[in-house]
């Protein structure tokens, strides 16, 4: 990417000048404060993810997608317009996973696809990739009614989806964007402040996974986009040594 193209995404990111650091000076910054989040709910019992982890096994991209556009599993079943199943490259090496789809993904079918979405784009973008290079997914496969957080039972449900999506992409590098996504893929209730700037690994594969804020965060509070690009930086870093 050019210069002035990467000049270009850093201020839709808020950020208006980028120089190349040495390798020593992308050491992480201090912990940021943690934020003002309301307490984590307990999370779901581990036999109900390993018993609902097994039924998603062995399928390939078009049984998964069909079984996911069938599930019942939880009441979102009711609510939802349609099911957002994820979107990208099926041989990305980055797998961006977020919370859940809002409203307007709820009517595409497509996750990230509101101004939350655009801002992803633009993060993406600012270390040199594109969003058809990389796969984006959600922790639920549908809209929580009034974009409430998930509840520990729709997770546990739907997390195999992911899982098995993970399974058959086999990507170098998961960004969980945001404290909920981070939460329930590390089953933690540490703060989003405590878990980036960290290599986590998820899964039987031991996938590296990186935490960094939630785009609507971002929107709602820009002073923190800068501690987003470092964590980017920190995960094309991470992504580089696979
Ligand atoms: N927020 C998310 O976490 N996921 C989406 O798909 C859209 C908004």
């Amino acid at each position: 990417m050019n210069s002035e193209l990467r000049r270009e995404y850093l201020a839709a990111l808020g950020l208006a000048c980028w120089t190349l650091r040495t390798r020593g000076a992308l050491a992480p910054e201090p912990f940021a404060a943690p934020e003002p989040f309301a307490a984590p709910e307990p999370f779901a019992d581990a036999r109900a993810i390993a018993t609902s982890q097994a039924r998603e096994a062995g399928l390939d991209w078009p049984e998964l997608r069909a079984r996911v556009a069938a599930c019942t599993r939880c009441g979102l079943s009711a609510t939802r317009t349609q099911t957002v199943f994820g979107v990208g490259n099926l041989h990305a090496d980055w797998l961006i996973v977020g919370e859940a789809p809002g409203a307007e993904e709820d009517r595409k079918g497509e996750p990230f696809v509101g101004r939350a979405g655009q801002l992803l784009n633009s993060m993406l973008h600012a270390v040199g990739l594109a969003r058809e290079q990389v796969y984006i997914a959600n922790v639920l496969k549908c809209r929580p009614p009034g974009n409430r957080d998930p509840s520990p039972t729709e997770a546990a449900e739907c997390l195999p989806y992911l899982e098995q999506q993970i399974a058959l992409l086999k990507p170098k590098i998961m960004l969980a964007v945001g404290r909920i996504a981070a939460q329930n893929l590390l089953h933690t209730d540490k703060t989003l402040g405590n878990l980036r700037q960290q290599v986590h690994r998820f899964g039987a594969a031991s996938v590296p996974l990186v935490v960094t804020y939630h785009p609507a965060y971002l929107l709602r509070t820009p002073t923190e986009k800068r501690k987003a690009w470092e964590d980017l930086k920190f995960a094309r870093e991470v992504c580089s040594r696979v």
